[in-house]
């Protein structure tokens, strides 16, 4: 099967934390928001927010409190993506139906709404020859955002992306195999004997990339930084932000 342009770009995708200090061209950024508003939406409720952040101290403070990722302060654009329930809240109140509840199917459609749109605007960028990350490590520290960016309730600061011309080229990052994701009809567990065969995918590729040699494989990786990200105070920060209450 003939692969397209678009199915090409993104097989080769690979995040970009080192970048050219140059600036986007006028509008380039304007056109990549343009086509994440394109995504889907649920209920076409737009459940989103985009901050753009420019400031040098603000950008300092966010790469402190996402644990001294230097690439926030370095790229030429540094995005914040918020699952934005304020809009909604405003239509409910002006249709006279009250304030908007916190309930979880609520937060999840945002939460939702706001990711398909982030992945959007970074295909958007890679097919300009842009490159980018996301970071979720925002949320070490999210009271941060909120005071940095002045972010009220109903906003929920998710994750933020740094976008630039890349000065690096990493190896594509090998895959689960479809089979492992794609089930057909029913839920089929992947077998122990086929989750090491992939981490010895894994274990060749951390030997054997040019930066950030590691020695291990997908599962030792994984189980070790679910340890390391537990937010416990997500959850307290999601009631504060109006988030997932009832
Ligand atoms: C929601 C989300 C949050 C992420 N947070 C960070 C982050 O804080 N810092 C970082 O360097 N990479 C971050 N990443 C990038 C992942 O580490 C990366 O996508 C993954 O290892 C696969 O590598 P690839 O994007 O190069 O294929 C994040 C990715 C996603 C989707």
């Amino acid at each position: 099967m003939q692969l397209t342009s678009i199915q090409q770009l993104q097989l080769k995708h690979s995040s970009v934390r080192r970048f050219l200090p140059r600036p986007l061209d006028p509008g380039l950024l304007e056109s990549l928001i343009r086509c994440g508003q394109a995504a889907a939406s649920s209920s076409f409720i737009q459940a989103y927010s985009v901050i753009r952040v420019t400031r040098p101290e603000a950008r300092a403070a966010i790469a402190k409190a996402a644990g001294g990722q230097c690439w926030i302060e370095q790229a030429p654009e540094f995005l914040l993506f918020c699952a934005d329930l304020r809009r909604i809240n405003a239509a409910c109140e002006g249709a006279g139906k009250g304030e908007l509840e916190g309930y979880a199917e609520h937060g999840l459609a945002a939460v939702v709404d706001v990711s398909l749109m982030a992945q959007n605007v970074l295909l958007a960028a890679e097919s300009q020859g842009l490159g980018g990350v996301f970071i979720g490590g925002i949320r070490n520290e999210p009271q941060v955002l909120v005071e940095q960016l002045a972010l009220p309730k109903r906003v929920l600061p998710l994750f933020g992306m740094c976008l630039g011309w890349p000065n690096e080229s990493n190896p594509v990052k090998p895959r689960m195999p479809v089979g492992f994701v794609l089930h057909q009809d029913v839920y089929q567990e992947v077998s122990a004997e086929r989750i090491a065969l992939y981490d010895e995918t894994m274990a060749a590729y951390y030997a054997s990339r040019g930066s950030n040699i590691k020695l291990s494989d997908w599962s030792t990786a994984t189980a070790t930084a679910v340890q390391g990200k537990k937010r416990e105070h997500m959850h307290e920060f999601l009631r504060q932000q109006g988030f997932f209450r009832c």
